[in-house]
């Protein structure tokens, strides 16, 4: 399903992998290669709209303009630390992008995103700019982290997460309309503690094996 800002890759292989993440008794190591999976197939879809050019070949046959990718690499951001279970199954598909990472806290007095780190490919304003966060709950700290971007001179960026809630699209949308985001499943609402229903729990938890 497509909206200007928002697509859910309902796909089945998606979905039903997505279901066995879920799963409060699905093992560390299960989750791990199951989002690695995920990544992949979102990465597909997430790409969809990168621009094209083409570029003369020799086939063993003929020569021929062939499509392939116009600018410069893509740049994958992730988002600390549970953005990171999402870069190695969408560097599989697009090996030669830039990664960066951006890493934000919750002020306990304040509530509001701080950044302690900080580290972008350069000329983020020439590149698509693909932000991974597996959760977009309040929005609170991917929409910090898209301002930190646009103020780096991002443009055209996109946010790839692996569940949304409608607070925290709703969040994204008034924030930052420009950025699509897609997701594999749009849940229910958050509960008072900021947990995605149904969601899966604590992503980065559940990828890394802490509590
Ligand atoms: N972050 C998580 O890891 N899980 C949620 O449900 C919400 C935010």
């Amino acid at each position: 399903m497509t909206t200007d800002h928002l697509t859910i890759v309902n796909h089945p292989l998606v979905s039903h992998k997505l279901s066995i993440m879920r799963r409060v008794d699905t093992s560390t190591s299960k989750f791990r290669q199951l989002l690695r999976e995920i990544s992949m197939l979102l990465a597909y879809e997430v790409t969809r709209d990168l621009p094209m050019t083409t570029e003369r070949i020799q086939t063993p046959l003929c020569e021929w303009d062939a499509p392939v990718l116009e600018g410069r690499k893509l740049a994958l951001i992730s988002i600390l630390r549970a953005g990171n279970g999402l870069l190695d199954g969408i560097l599989e598909l697009v090996p030669a992008a830039r990664v960066g990472f951006v890493g934000l806290y919750r002020d306990p007095e304040t509530l509001q995103p701080v950044q302690y780190y900080c580290k972008l490919p350069a000329e983020l304003e020439d590149r698509w700019t693909i932000v991974v966060d597996p959760m977009l709950a309040t929005g609170n700290s991917s929409v910090a982290a898209i301002d930190l971007l646009k103020a780096a001179g991002a443009k055209k960026i996109i946010f790839l997460c692996l569940l949304a809630a409608p607070e925290g699209v709703a969040r994204m949308q008034e924030a930052h309309p420009d950025v699509r985001v897609v997701t594999a499943s749009l849940d229910e609402c958050l509960n008072d503690h900021g947990y995605i229903v149904p969601g899966l729990g604590d992503a980065g938890d559940r990828m890394f094996g802490t509590k």
